[in-house]
């Protein structure tokens, strides 16, 4: 799509001031003539296209009504702004198009606002010696097009000279920091239109909107208004969400007034309110109220535009007479269909299961990302791939990871690299182990899912290259070489001297890194073979790495809870049983808690449960006492935190510099419990469960416990629940499936089906 329209920016530098592009048009000079005196839009004969992208985020009103429902829009892709250290792939930009054919009318008036968005806002990554963050001096560049049909006719009216810019009300916007708007500018635009300039396209390729759509899509009403003991008013809006919020002025507002929001997740022990935690992000939303005396009825509403905030509590400063409890909190993510809900007897456990689900909907604003409040907000690989399994469970997120994944193909460099985060902010900064491997993990969990093997065939060639990357950095097929983050938060604290940064934990490196060689060898070769190419040399490549992982580190000195659990759940282990057992004893010695760190989480369920340990997968998920899942349930949380303590026992928060309450890696235990506890398994030779195989795994702790899932061939639901003397399965498959109970199995056919198993 390149070479789509002329790109447009101002004469002059804005500054912090968003600009709005404008353009004034009637059909019938456009249509040179063609018009006959029939309405256009009433005719119904008309339909008019347009087509928008710009450098930065852009809001779009035609003839004063919002074109379309979404919000920032192009949303974020690889543009490559930054020099990687090596050659990598043109960036893209996504443009998208608005079907606008009823809201044109004879006479028209096109307003396109651009902000800062992802492009221009100085996201973390850069280092202070590198001098100024060029997106600071990228203009806010813009192209459009409409396109009208009209009587057999084709209409063009694309960004040119003619069209006219000036500074907008939004006076300020950026990712991290919040926006202002002065709406007292509103009655002044008319007159301050200054002609554009025809600037050079940004270095991107214009592709079409790939991903899914950002849209407001939940409401929440204030849970409580309260004043803090300093003094703050704030209000609590009871669930931790990310977006922003919407409120209307009554008529009598002074003009000129300012009125700041604040955005915070938490309060203090002292019931204050808490914004340490975003570090530098300023989190922040200003309006000045409109000058004047506003007509009788007539209120200003405001929504911003170019900016999200990850919130539970908002503290508001003003001396105007806002009605609190009429301001709505939005939630703002990707348009995602859900297909999956847990449920249990246990009240915390179903907090927990809804505290997965809002940590996707906070961090699945069109990338996956790491967190949504602090200067960060990154998609960071390692967190995708540790969540990813969880995440296609409960939604759909086929087209959401596909978008990311062939963003995260053009950020690898050369050599294989895969960035830390993508889109890459960090100057091709990357090639962590188990970071990279969302290369590998997630478009393999996507094809489980949903079993369509494009997402394999558009990511294979990126999936080898993060194989290469490895093998070089390789020696003797141990991956000893590069910067890990290693079991990053692991409660297992490495030796000072050896590992300085306790964050990443006491799980040697060079173990965990040869781990995952193996296992992303593994996945590659799995892909060759479904797409019916040579695979037997990922498989030698594989058994090499095995062998000397089994030399390197003897499996009866492994040192943490992730190292036994990346040797099991990798099939790296020799004696697996033995393992598994040592593993149980560990944790048991541990104090029946978990230990693990972002990399061991999501799997440590599963080895235990897979070797006879299930009564202590059970003992550690329906713990309550910190570390556990439970735990920041007991404390309140409605999303999940990024650490195990984010809040301590007692009562005190973790380090305010890495601290967020909404980072989902930790929620990856979900899939244990779709997976095994309600036992709905994807079949690695039926991919998109096209057949299925269900073998729940009841504790005697839960009365009951059920999953539904959505998939491509219909609904699954499993559920089984304890009575007096059975323990009593209801099962609901739409294919044919093998059914597990006990140690009966039963091969069905589509249809529901109950059991009884004598308790
Ligand atoms: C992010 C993490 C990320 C990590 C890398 C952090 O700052 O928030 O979630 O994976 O850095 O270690």
């Amino acid at each position: 799509m390149n070479n789509f329209a002329k790109w447009i920016k101002p004469r002059r530098e804005f500054g912090d001031i968003c600009p709005v592009y404008l353009r004034e048009f009637c059909v019938e000079n456009l249509a040179d003539g063609i018009n006959d005196g029939a309405d256009f839009a009433a005719s119904g004969e008309l339909q008019a296209k347009l087509t928008i992208t710009a450098f930065g985020c852009y809001e779009a009103r035609l003839n004063g009504r919002r074109v379309g429902d979404y919000v920032l829009a192009p949303s974020w892709t690889e543009a490559a702004i930054f020099p990687a250290k090596a050659k990598r792939n043109r960036g893209r930009l996504q443009v998208q198009e608005y079907d606008v054919s009823l809201l044109i009318e004879e006479n028209n008036s096109l307003e396109i606002t651009v902000g800062r968005g992802w492009y221009r806002s100085p996201l973390a990554g850069r280092r202070e010696e590198e001098g100024r963050d060029p997106r600071l001096d990228m203009p806010p560049a813009l192209t459009a097009r409409l396109e009208i049909f009209f009587k057999n006719r084709l209409i063009i009216m694309e960004t040119d000279e003619k069209w006219l810019v000036a500074e907008s009300p939004v006076i300020f916007s950026e990712i991290y920091d919040g926006e202002t708007y002065d709406a007292t500018q509103e009655r002044h635009i008319a007159d301050k239109y200054e002609p554009v300039e025809i600037c050079p396209a940004p270095p991107v390729d214009i592709v079409p909107q790939q991903g899914e759509e950002i849209r407001e899509m939940d409401r929440l009403a204030p849970a409580a208004v309260f004043t803090s003991p300093k003094g703050e008013k704030i209000i609590d809006f009871g669930q931790n969400i990310t977006g922003y919020i919407k409120f209307a002025l009554p008529e009598n507002t002074p003009g000129g007034a300012k009125i700041t929001f604040q955005f915070a997740e938490v309060l203090d022990a002292d019931g204050n309110f808490y914004t340490e935690n975003l570090r530098t992000a300023k989190a922040q939303l200003c309006y000045i109220c409109k000058e004047g005396v506003l007509c009788r009825g007539e209120t200003q509403e405001y929504t911003p535009k170019f900016t999200f905030f990850g919130f539970r509590y908002v503290k508001v400063e003003t001396d105007v007479d806002v009605a609190f409890e009429k301001i709505t909190a939005v939630a703002v993510f990707s348009q995602m269909r859900r297909t999956g809900w847990l449920a249990s007897s246990n009240a915390n456990l179903n907090r927990f299961f809804e505290n997965v689900i809002w940590g996707q909907k906070g961090n699945f604003l069109d990338v996956p990302t790491d967190c949504p409040q602090r200067d960060e907000r990154l998609g960071w690989t390692g967190d995708a791939q540790v969540f990813v399994k969880t995440a296609a469970l409960n939604y759909d997120v086929e087209k959401f990871f596909a978008k990311w994944l062939e963003d995260l193909a053009i950020a690898q460099l050369a050599n294989g690299l895969v960035p830390h985060v993508v889109p890459d902010t960090q100057q091709g900064r990357g090639g962590s182990a188990a970071w990279g491997d969302a290369a590998t993990i997630c478009p393999w969990e996507i094809y489980l899912a949903y079993g369509n093997k494009k997402i394999l065939e558009a990511q294979f060639e990126s999936m080898c290259k993060w194989v290469d990357f490895m093998t070089a950095g390789a020696a003797e097929y141990i991956w000893d070489s590069g910067t890990h983050f290693g079991d990053w938060l692991s409660l297992e604290l490495p030796c000072p001297t050896i590992q300085p940064d306790a964050r990443r934990g006491a799980t040697r490196h060079d173990l965990l890194a040869t781990a995952f060689f193996a296992h992303s060898v593994g996945i590659v070769a799995k892909t060759a073979a479904v797409l019916g190419r040579e695979y037997s040399q990922y498989e030698t490549l594989r058994d090499r790495i095995i062998a000397a992982f089994r030399q390197k580190f003897p499996e009866n000195d492994f040192r943490t809870q992730t190292e036994y659990v990346l040797a099991l759940h990798f099939d790296l282990a020799e004696n697996p049983q033995a393992v598994a057992d040592a593993l149980a004893e560990k944790i048991k010695a541990d104090g029946s808690c978990l230990m693990t760190g972002f990399v061991g989480t999501p799997y440590i369920l599963h080895v235990l449960s897979r070797y006879g340990y299930t009564r202590l997968a059970y003992d550690l998920l329906l713990r309550e006492e910190y570390p556990s899942w439970l735990y920041p349930v007991t404390k309140g949380a409605t999303t999940i935190w990024e650490r195990w303590d984010s809040i301590k026992p007692d009562g005190s928060f973790q380090t305010a510099n890495m601290n967020s309450f909404n980072h989902y890696a930790y929620g990856a235990a979900a899939d244990w419990v779709y997976t095994v506890a309600a036992g709905i398994c994807v079949l690695e030779d039926y991919p998109g469960y096209a057949r299925v195989k269900i073998a729940p795994q009841p504790d005697p702790r839960l009365q009951w416990l059920s999953a539904r899932l959505d998939t491509r061939h219909g609904t699954i639901f499993s559920k089984w629940e304890h009575m007096s003397e059975f323990t009593r399965y209801e099962i609901i498959v739409p294919v044919s499936a093998q059914i597990c109970i006990g140690d009966k199995i039963h091969e069905v056919g589509k249809g529901a089906y109950t059991f009884y198993e004598p308790r």
